[in-house]
């Protein structure tokens, strides 16, 4: 099968190509093409919705255009198109499912919605390292989502842990905001955290973190992080040692509720997704406390260009829930910009 993945939830345009083979499960991704709108949403502090609709509209063909050309495959080829249906912003979802839209009833190609969320944790599923043995805990960790789910060998997912406010993504984007970094924050701060090499007495609170349940909470701690600035006169000459104190606790409290969720559901593998699986100390911290603290649990992490936004893990998600899921008409799609993992 060749699938067409499209995706615009945020502020990427994606479009990726990939090929499946339905009997032995393997992927081969012809293309993945992102824009990105970061330098756009820059100077503004943070994404804002209206400017990233807008520059989706001027991007989404040229995107799917190039996907095609890179891929070396014309639109006739393709069997399906998958599409982020949510969460997301909605002005962004919308340019998406619009192409997409039209696209379906011009090609006659079906089309299949998926899950943003449950993009991100197939994004393990594109090339993967080791095997992927089941039930896996996978760990979700993104600027809008911060969740543990469970799946079994049939690739159903229960949801085991999710935050209660902020999610980890945001942490770090707040966190970054309040020390006047830039944006996105995550990068940033995990840049400056490398280049702390001494030992520090900052304390910050790792909120949740020795509760029962396997849910988070970032609020507190990025609350604790502004009383601490407040107080130090001289925070600003102790900017990478205030990057390396918060980033340990944001990766304390994941890497500590992900063991806690292996263990309770006897995972035999243990996978990170999301933006913020793109941190090094993250990652690191993440595959020695699995290899530590379980026995015979294999860890996987996304390649770095998957673990941000991007489409391929879009189609790949399409790729394994082809066999379960239907494929919506071109007058049925809609987007859900609250849409909730099932
Ligand atoms: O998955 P993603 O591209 O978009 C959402 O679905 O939200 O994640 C974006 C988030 C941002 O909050 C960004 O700061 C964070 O991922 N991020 C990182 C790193 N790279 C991106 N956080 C920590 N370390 C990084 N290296
Ligand atoms: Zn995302």
């Amino acid at each position: 099968m060749y699938i067409l993945g499209i995706e615009t939830s945020c502020d990427e345009t994606a479009a990726s190509i990939i090929k499946t083979n339905q009997k032995t499960g393997k992927i081969t991704v012809l293309s993945n093409i992102i824009s990105s709108q970061i330098e756009i949403h820059k100077k503004y502090g943070g994404v804002v919705p209206e400017i990233a609709a807008r520059e989706h509209v001027l991007n989404i063909l040229p995107v799917i255009d190039e996907s095609l050309k890179t891929a070396k495959i014309d639109h006739k080829k393709l069997d399906l198109i998958a599409v982020t249906k949510g969460p997301g912003l909605i002005t962004s979802l919308i340019t998406g499912m619009e192409t997409v839209r039209t696209l379906s009833f011009a090609w006659e190609i079906p089309v299949l919605e998926i899950n943003h969320v449950e993009g991100h944790i197939y994004s393990n599923f594109i090339s993967p390292k080791t095997k992927i043995k089941f039930p896996a805990v996978i760990m979700t960790v993104s600027g809008g989502h911060t969740n543990l789910v469970v799946m079994n060998e049939d690739k159903k997912i229960k949801i085991v842990g999710e935050t209660l406010d902020d999610a980890a993504g945001e942490a770090y984007d707040k966190g970054a905001k309040m020390m006047n970094l830039g944006y996105p924050g995550g990068p940033i701060i995990s840049k400056m955290a490398e280049e702390f090499t001494g030992t520090s007495d900052i304390v910050l609170p790792r909120p949740m973190i020795n509760s029962k349940n396997l849910d988070f909470s970032f609020s507190g701690l990025k609350t604790a992080l502004l009383y601490q600035l407040q107080k130090d006169k001289s925070w600003k000459n102790r900017i990478t040692e205030y990057c390396f104190v918060y980033q340990q606790a944001i990766i304390d409290i994941l890497v500590s509720k992900t063991i806690k969720a292996a263990k309770k559901y006897g995972a035999k593998s243990v996978l990170l997704s999301g933006g913020v699986s793109a941190n090094r100390e993250l990652r690191g911290n993440l595959e020695k406390a699995v290899k530590d603290k379980l026995t015979g649990v294999n860890f996987l992490v996304p390649e770095m260009i998957y673990t941000t936004d991007n489409a391929t893990m879009i189609a790949t998600a399409a790729a394994f829930k082809i066999k379960n899921k239907k494929t919506v008409s071109f007058n049925k799609l809609k987007v859900d910009p609250s849409l909730q993992l099932k």
